[in-house]
């Protein structure tokens, strides 16, 4: 209802459509839509002739003033026959139809002519130039003509067949009109058959164009597949000249990057060509190459390479065989990235104008997957570096030896700056030098004697001038290094020294070498000062250490010494015991080492028998040194002393791992020992050894309530102990210990 006229034209359309399908439409075997157009336009013919006929005769019939007028029978035929030909002019027979609707129209002209002279006067055969127009649309030019000739023949006959009709008419009439009608149609058909062919030319170029196209951009999708997939710059490069040579077959295919640093373009692939040939190309100035597309194009092919570019000789090319060249500039919102080449060896090639756009395709191509592949890389690299920095931080946290540290920073940083060698010299504040301190990489021992002042030598200055020195060819300049003539056998051509700066003070400096030149780029300086500063963190982080772990064992030592001195004085309160405590220490570790202890065992228990008797101090003079056995009261205070020692020390808590011995040295094995009657192996192992030893000592010396007993007596006493006052497995190492010593001395006092 929106649009009335709608319905209305849909039905006016189809009731011509009707019409059309009804009356017209070709044979549904005939699928070509020109050869439809051609059997349309045949059915269409005849159906408008059988029309003209039907109503010329009626005409004729009404008006006619003839007597015995018989054309109408003719006409009656030709109807009929027209019919028939409609009929067939349905079907898949379109040209035999028109063959046969051309040959029985021109036969009927004749005929009707034949049958009435008088119509051959008034015009009747110029009906002749309908077959003639029908055959100038389906005949060839030939049969066309042959039509044509054919039809004169059989009109300059007329005369002999038909009385009535003079020659002179039929030349002037029929004749003249046939020919001059015939002449203009052969102007025609042959002018329609020319566009034609124009018209089939340019289908034909454009099918070929299209299908160029279709390909180049099936080339240009593969290229563009397999370039994103690659994710490794290098192989990325070998993979562009692959899809070079493919796409333009040739035999040959390089790839140049633009060298930032060094504002050029360096060949860095190539296929086709020996691998060692890609350093020989010229490696063309960024201007240079500038000017070279500004004149030919940024894409361009020479079918053969001229002598020159520029200012640049070709020679190479051809010493290499390269004939002819097509190339392609890389660029990246307008920055040239680099070129591409495609090589024909030894034979001449004429690159076509699609190719060039092939290659130009290609070009764009490598462009983003070169850009994302380089990104990538930088990401990656960016990630690894913060990685390698992490290493480092680790390593500090986790290591506190300085060297351990300086070992990961080092293998950090040749491994990441791609370097070969790296050296670290720490400033040495006692002889204010910087010293070796770690080294890799190195070949020989050089630089394990450097030693070197503020200001002296490149690294002397980098850590004056507080910033990162470069010598970029130690080749050519070999006077920088102070070691240079040493370090010339490690062949080294690039040296960086940069300063380890913590908190505003140069704590040594980092040096690194290489063997090639290095020309590093912003970020690759960046990265060493990274390393650097977090160098200069673990060296400093190591120095805090070692000043704490140097206090420690200052203060471990003023203990020791302060412990010593107690053990002294207890010794010379105990006069007759002088000596004791040093001899049953020595003799308590010795054994200890035999029953199997060691480390950290050993330091408390050298502690512990330093102070076994520490609470003595508490016992009185008169009680301590009595001559004579001591009274129930006496005891009871003398047995107190292992828990005064415990009281004392318990507080100390460094000490508090050597109380064993103290407050443990009077257990017995049995349990009939004091402060607590521990038994057997509740008694701690270290006071189970101490024991035996501290009793040996004592009976083997004079106290002020009795002289010393002989060694041998003493040794009978202990072992007429074991699994009685001592533990039986201590005395049974102890035995053997002590008589060897017996025996030692008694040899070196025979030999004395
Ligand atoms: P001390 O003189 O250093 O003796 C240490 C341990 O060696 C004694 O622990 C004891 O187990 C053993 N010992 C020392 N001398 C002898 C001895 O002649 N015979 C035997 N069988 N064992 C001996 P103990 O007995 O618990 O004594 C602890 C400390 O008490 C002694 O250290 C000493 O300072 C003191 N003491 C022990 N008995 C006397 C005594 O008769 N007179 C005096 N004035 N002090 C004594
Ligand atoms: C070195 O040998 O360690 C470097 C000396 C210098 O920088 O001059
Ligand atoms: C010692 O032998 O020096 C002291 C003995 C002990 O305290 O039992
Ligand atoms: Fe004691
Ligand atoms: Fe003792």
């Amino acid at each position: 209802m929106n649009s009335p006229s709608g319905p209305a034209n849909k039905s006016v359309k189809s009731f011509q459509r009707r019409l059309w399908d009804r009356f017209v439409a070709p044979s549904p075997e005939i699928q070509q839509p020109d050869q439809r157009r051609q059997a349309a336009l045949l059915t269409g013919f005849l159906l408008g002739t059988i029309v003209v006929a039907v109503a010329a005769e009626l005409v004729t019939l009404s008006f006619a003033d003839w007597e015995n007028y018989q054309g109408w029978r003719v006409t009656l035929v030709m109807v009929v026959v027209l019919g028939l030909l409609y009929r067939l002019s349905r079907t898949r027979h379109t040209r035999p139809t028109a063959m046969a609707s051309i040959v029985l129209m021109s036969a009927a002209v004749f005929a009707a002519g034949l049958a009435e002279p008088r119509g051959i006067l008034g015009g009747l055969m110029d009906f002749l130039i309908l077959p003639l127009w029908l055959g100038s649309l389906y005949l060839t030019l030939s049969q066309l003509a042959v039509l044509v000739l054919l039809d004169l023949a059989a009109l300059l006959a007329l005369p002999w067949l038909a009385p009535d009709v003079a020659l002179d008419y039929v030349l002037v009439g029929p004749v003249t009109f046939l020919l001059g009608t015939s002449i203009l149609l052969f102007v025609i058909t042959i002018h329609r058959d020319r566009l034609e062919q124009d018209r089939q030319a340019e289908l034909i170029r454009k099918e070929a164009e299209s299908q160029r196209e279709a390909a180049r951009a099936h080339a240009l999708l593969r290229v563009a597949e397999r370039l994103n997939a690659q994710m490794d710059l290098e192989t990325l490069f070998e993979v562009i000249c692959e899809e070079i040579t493919q796409a333009l077959d040739t035999p040959a295919s390089t790839l140049a990057l633009y060298e930032p640093g060094m504002e050029r373009m360096v060949t860095v692939a190539g296929v086709g060509l020996p691998a060692a040939a890609l350093q020989l190309f010229p490696r063309y100035p960024l201007d240079v190459y500038k000017s070279a597309i500004g004149q030919l194009g940024d894409v361009f092919a020479a079918a053969d390479i001229p002598a020159t570019v520029g200012s640049i000789d070709m020679q190479v090319y051809r010493d290499l065989n390269c004939r002819s060249i097509a190339v392609a500039t890389i660029c990246y919102n307008d920055e040239i990235i680099g070129y591409v080449n495609a090589i024909s060896l030894a034979e001449r090639r004429e690159f076509s104008g699609d190719e060039l756009l092939l290659l130009r395709g290609i070009a764009d191509q490598a462009a983003l997957a070169l850009i994302n592949t380089r990104l990538y890389k930088d990401a990656r690299r960016r990630l690894e570096n913060l990685q390698a920095l992490r290493a480092i931080d680790i390593a500090i946290t986790a290591n506190h030896d300085l060297a351990d540290m300086l070992a990961v920073a080092l293998e950090q940083i040749t491994n990441r700056l791609d370097v070969d060698a790296a050296a670290i010299l720490i400033f040495n504040r006692a002889s204010q030098r910087f010293e070796f301190a770690a080294g890799r990489g190195f070949s020989t021992q050089t630089l394990k004697f450097t030693g070197l002042k503020l200001g002296e030598g490149m690294a002397g200055r980098a850590a004056q001038e507080r910033r990162i020195l470069h010598v970029p060819d130690l080749v050519n300049d070999p006077k920088s290094l102070i070691q240079a003539p040493a370090l010339q056998k490690e062949g080294f051509v690039s040296y960086f020294a940069a300063p380890l700066i913590v908190a505003d003070e140069v704590r040594g400096v980092l040096e690194v070498f290489h063997r090639t030149l290095l020309d590093p780029e912003r970020e690759w300086l960046d990265f060493l000062e990274a390393l650097s500063g977090q160098t200069a963190i673990a060296i400093e982080n190591s120095s805090l250490f070692d000043d704490l772990l140097r206090s420690h064992a200052e203060l471990f030592e003023a203990y020791d010494s302060t412990i010593e001195g107690w053990s002294h004085a207890l010794d010379l309160r105990d006069r007759e015991t002088e000596g004791h405590t040093r001899r049953v220490t020595e003799l308590t570790l010795k054994l200890a080492r035999a029953m199997g202890l060691e480390g950290g065992a050993l330091v408390h228990i050298r502690r512990g028998a330093l102070l076994h008797d520490i609470g003595k101090m508490g016992i009185p003079d008169d009680i301590l040194l009595k001559e004579g056995p001591l009274t129930d009261e006496e005891w009871v205070i003398m047995r107190r002393h292992p828990v005064f020692a415990f009281e004392m020390l318990n507080s100390i808590r460094y000490l508090r791992p050597a109380l064993e011995i103290p407050y443990a040295h009077h257990e017995k094995w049995d349990g009939s020992g004091y402060p607590f009657g521990l038994e057997g192996e509740q008694i701690p192992f270290s006071a189970r050894i101490f024991s035996v030893v501290d009793v040996w000592d004592a009976l083997t010396s004079d106290r002020p309530y009795r002289q010393a007993l002989s060694r041998a007596d003493a040794l009978a006493h202990i072992e007429g102990q074991a699994g009685k006052h001592f533990d039986p497995q201590v005395v049974e190492r102890f035995l053997p210990l002590v008589r060897e010593a017996n025996e030692l001395s008694a040899t070196s006092q025979a030999g004395m």
